[in-house]
């Protein structure tokens, strides 16, 4: 299967860092998050990724470039697992890139893949959403999307007083894990939300979801919403969502960002000791 990566947006609520700076380089700890969104995506076996950019965003390319000065430095000054660290960037995918020539949103960017895509089924990974668990959050979705042979979408619990922040599903499930879909809503009022489970982040669509993006006219913010064109796909063919085992942390929000810094950071030996400390003595 092949995957599609959306990296192409404004990143308004990450301003003034993101005038410059893709959003999608922001690093946790010290890669940047789309370097653990293409490392998730190969370890749940796929090879081929097409990441969608825009104007201005051409160190995503770079980033996932070699860079053979760079290298020849740290070869010659013994730095070798840095180097090795520097060349695993990316292996075992082929990646490609395409311009989003219009911000029209996330609908408008997975248009671009429609070719690539080459009428087979297509995972979507958001390029600023960062997951951990025991296994690759996308890797649950395959193994749902193999067994049933439809769309899966990632979802996971929030409190009921956030909905109206995602697209909130209505789903029916006999094991709280995988849920078939009976509809989804983008940003309920809280009161008509039908669940407090909500899309997040990954995606595996049928080929069909492109005629739907075709055909969904622009909403909210002149933008083409993926949730219009999930629920017309709805209408034609079964799909599942499954509450993911593992997390995901948007990084493309300031407090979630300093979160989940945290959250990794912690996990690292070297950078524990000197943050508990650190809190100890702030708290
Ligand atoms: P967001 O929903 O976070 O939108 O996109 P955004 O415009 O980037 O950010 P804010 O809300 O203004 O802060 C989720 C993912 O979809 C991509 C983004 O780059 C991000 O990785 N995206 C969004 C596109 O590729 N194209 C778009 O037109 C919008």
């Amino acid at each position: 299967m092949k995957a599609v990566i959306p990296a192409a947006g404004f990143g308004t609520r990450f301003l003034p860092f993101t005038k410059s700076v893709p959003k999608e380089l922001i690093p946790i700890v010290d890669k940047p998050v789309i370097q653990y969104v293409v490392e998730e995506a190969a370890e749940s076996g796929i090879d081929d990724i097409l990441i969608i950019i825009s104007a201005g965003k051409e160190s995503i390319c770079q980033h996932f470039n070699p860079q053979f000065e760079l290298e020849q430095r740290l070869e010659s000054s013994g730095k070798k697992q840095l180097l090795d660290e520097l060349r695993n960037i990316g292996r075992g995918v082929r990646i490609q890139y395409v311009y989003q020539q219009e911000l029209d949103g996330l609908g408008g960017a997975l248009r671009y893949a429609k070719s690539f895509a080459a009428g087979e089924p297509v995972a979507v990974l958001l390029g600023d959403n960062v997951t951990a668990g025991d296994q690759p959050v996308l890797s649950e979705l395959l193994a749902v999307f193999r067994e049933k042979q439809a769309s899966v979408v990632a979802v996971e619990e929030v409190p009921r007083e956030k909905v109206y922040k995602y697209g909130v599903i209505d789903g029916v499930s006999s094991d709280n894990y995988i849920y078939k879909l009976n509809g989804l809503v983008e940003k309920p009022a809280v009161e008509q939300a039908p669940s407090n489970l909500v899309v997040a982040s990954r995606y595996v669509f049928t080929p069909e979801i492109f005629e739907e993006l075709d055909r969904t006219p622009r909403g909210k913010n002149n933008e083409i919403q993926v949730t219009d064109a999930m629920r017309s796909l709805l209408k034609r063919q079964e799909m599942y969502a499954v509450k993911i085992k593992g997390r995901r942390f948007d990084a493309g929000d300031k407090l979630s960002f300093l979160l989940t810094t945290l959250e990794f950071a912690l996990k690292r030996p070297e950078y524990r000791e000197p943050l508990v400390d650190f809190f100890r003595k702030h708290s």
